[in-house]
């Protein structure tokens, strides 16, 4: 595989639609948990704005501010090098029209140097704001199903496409953001059904979470999937390290040895 030896790129993203590769993806917000990830092997790296809800402590990403960020997805590109690396646009930023879409992606491009950015949404409205951004030669990833940063509007984390209409409405979106330029589709708590009908679709790479097996790629917050973040229990996650326990056992035996007197010993010591 050729593509391992040097930095991902979206047409190798678009390559794997084709051959059937599955991608591989994590949500990472610095310099330490980017590299992990990176050097662990994954294809794309997504600067999240559930950073919001992982980091800050939040209940939703809508107080996630574009400085932040342009300040996380910095920071986590110093540590990826081989890893495709996208930023999240956050609430607002690309909602009130094509210019401000592209002047915020700009900057975010610049000041992070990702690869692409990726916006919620795939009305009509949103399609042409992706159009737009894609026009100026930003990468655009999409976002469609549950939308964190609608949360409000949709009445909580529901899955989406269960009635007939809204599953039309889904594979609406996914081939409009597909005609609009988007280079890969994130689906987010949407039926297995529904999202296979899209993969079957569309010709650009769909991944899933919580959205079945059909999906080109599979992503995870880096932080669910290592078991950091063990009140969020969703159906669709699985954990593959107990590392809340990790954490927790490891200051408290700092804690014990440092209260009986025994760290520092003469072996870490000058
Ligand atoms: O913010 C995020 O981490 C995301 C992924 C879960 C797709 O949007």
């Amino acid at each position: 595989m050729t593509e391992s030896k040097r930095p991902m790129t979206i047409r190798d993203l678009l390559g794997r639609k084709k051959t059937g590769e599955k991608i591989v993806m994590v949500s990472a917000y610095d310099a330490l948990f980017g590299r992990l990830a990176d050097e662990a092997g994954v294809d794309v790296i997504l600067v999240g704005d559930s950073v919001g809800n992982v980091y800050g402590g939040l209940d939703s990403t809508v107080p996630v501010t574009l400085g932040q960020m342009i300040y996380h997805g910095a920071s986590t590109r110093r540590g990826v090098r081989h890893a495709l690396l996208v930023v999240d646009l956050p609430f607002l930023t690309y909602h009130t029209g094509a210019k401000t879409a592209i002047r915020n992606a700009g900057r975010v491009m610049q000041r992070t140097l990702a690869q692409a950015v990726k916006l919620e949404g795939g009305d009509a409205d949103m399609t042409a704001t992706v159009a737009a951004v894609v026009r100026s030669g930003i990468p655009v990833m999409g976002h469609i199903g549950f939308t964190p940063q609608s949360v409000h509007a949709l009445g909580g984390a529901r899955v989406q496409g269960r009635e007939a209409a809204d599953a039309t409405r889904l594979m609406d979106e996914a081939r409009r953001l597909e005609d609009a330029g988007a280079f890969s589709l994130v689906l987010e708590l949407v039926t297995s059904d529904v999202s296979a009908r899209i993969t079957e679709a569309v010709s650009i790479p769909t991944i899933g979470i919580g959205a079945g097996r059909a999906c080109d790629g599979q992503v995870l917050v880096l932080a669910d999937l290592l078991g950091l973040t063990d009140r969020f229990t969703p159906k669709f996650l699985k954990r593959y390290a107990p590392m809340a326990e990790d954490v927790r056992r490891a200051v408290r035996e700092f804690g014990d040895e440092v209260r009986r007197g025994e760290y520092p010993d003469d072996s870490h010591s000058f």
